[in-house]
């Protein structure tokens, strides 16, 4: 069916589909299903405690017998300088906002993710299939990581990190070209320079590694699958997509903004977490990026939001939530007859199969 098969071989799939990993917004559910389709379900790891993350990965193996991918941001828990504070604006519109929802004080800043060593190890007892990790990752992890089986991969947002990544003895790359959703994976150098559009950013990088290139960023439907191969890919990497799929775990109007926005309502903002990530602007975006102060670094500023987001999410209320999507998200798909309801990921996945082999002979029939 796929006249490329690296990446079937290299994971033991069907089709070169990787559901992205999103880390908040994959359930073992969205995972296995996925899977179940013959492609590759990713469960985002970073905020998972590492007990927690060993049930997950039960849960996981409870719906599935295929192959699965866990992803952590890094291998290596980020520093927290604990005597950061927010800046007087910064602070009093915090406070503003927790007025608006009833909260009490503002959270001290605290960390969010990992510890990352520990999650690893988590992955490495349970000889979890694929391991990927998005913010750079040096040859000793994909060592520790491959040692009871795993194929390794990562990110890469420009030529020079997809080098450093294959010099690393990575699998595969991801390349993460600046339309996509969530956080940049840029690991080495100024984030600004590195926001290169999939369609520039994919034929780069299959031109400079021998390695297995997976495009992402601004993939919704069969033709950016057809795209992506026709520009090098061994396959693809979906996030926002599959975001909209009925099995992902986010709030419902988190959803609706993913069916009402279009691709000019997205910004690469450092306004949420400290690191440039992309998502639907909000009035808590906006309002937090023109204070013009300093942020504070990743992941204390995350972290200043995190009863904000969580009071938000129980009230429904997008203008206060991580709204992570990417450019493509003007196609997120709903069901024809029922506008604004939701796809399951398993039609998502088999709709993606369909369109992209009628486009592929379609292109051939018409050449
Ligand atoms: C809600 C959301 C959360 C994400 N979280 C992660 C994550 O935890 N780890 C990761 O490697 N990539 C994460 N990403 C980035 C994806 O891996 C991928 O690069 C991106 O979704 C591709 O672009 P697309 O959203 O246009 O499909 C996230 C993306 C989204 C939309």
């Amino acid at each position: 069916m796929w006249a490329d098969r690296r990446l079937l071989d290299l994971f033991d799939v069907d089709h070169p589909i990787v559901q992205a990993p999103m880390a908040g917004a994959t359930n073992p559910e969205l995972v296995a299903t996925v899977c179940e389709q013959g492609a590759l379900g990713s469960f985002g790891a970073a905020s998972t405690a590492p007990e927690k993350l060993r049930e997950i990965i039960l849960q996981i193996r409870e719906r599935t017998e295929r192959p699965f991918n866990i992803n952590l941001f890094s291998a290596h828990t980020e520093e927290f300088d604990r005597s950061a504070r927010p800046g007087q604006a910064l602070q009093a519109t915090l406070e503003s906002f927790h007025d608006e929802f009833g909260l009490d004080a503002v959270p001290e800043p605290a960390p969010m993710f990992g510890p990352a060593e520990e999650q690893l190890d988590v992955l490495i007892e349970a000889s979890v299939p694929v391991i990927s990790f998005h913010f750079g990752v040096t040859a000793e992890t994909v060592v520790r990581a491959k040692q009871n089986g795993a194929r390794v991969l990562c990110s890469a947002t420009t030529v020079a990190e997809a080098g450093l990544l294959e010099q690393a003895g990575v699998d595969a790359i991801i390349a993460q070209g600046a339309e996509a959703g969530g956080h940049r994976g840029t690991f080495d150098g100024p984030w600004t320079q590195a926001l290169i559009g999939s369609m520039a950013l994919v034929p780069q990088i299959v031109d400079a590694v021998r390695v297995p290139v997976i495009a992402a960023g601004g993939i919704m439907d069969g033709r950016g699958l057809v795209a992506s191969l026709a520009l090098g890919a061994a396959g693809v990497q979906i996030g926002t997509a599959f975001l909209a799929c009925a099995e992902a775990p986010v709030a419902s109007a988190w959803r609706q903004r993913l069916f009402d926005a279009g691709a000019d309502q997205t910004r690469v903002t450092e306004a949420l977490s400290g690191k440039p990530a992309r998502g639907i602007v909000n009035r808590y975006v906006s309002t937090v990026e023109e204070l013009g102060e300093p942020l504070l670094p990743y992941p204390a500023q995350y972290s200043l939001s995190r009863r904000l987001r969580k009071r938000a999410a129980e009230q429904e209320d997008a203008d206060f939530m991580a709204l992570w999507a990417g450019q493509g998200v003007g196609l997120a798909k709903s069901p024809a007859e029922s506008p604004n309801s939701t796809i399951g990921a398993a039609e998502f996945v088999q709709q993606l199969i369909t369109e992209a082999q009628a486009l592929s002979r379609s292109l051939t029939d018409n050449a």
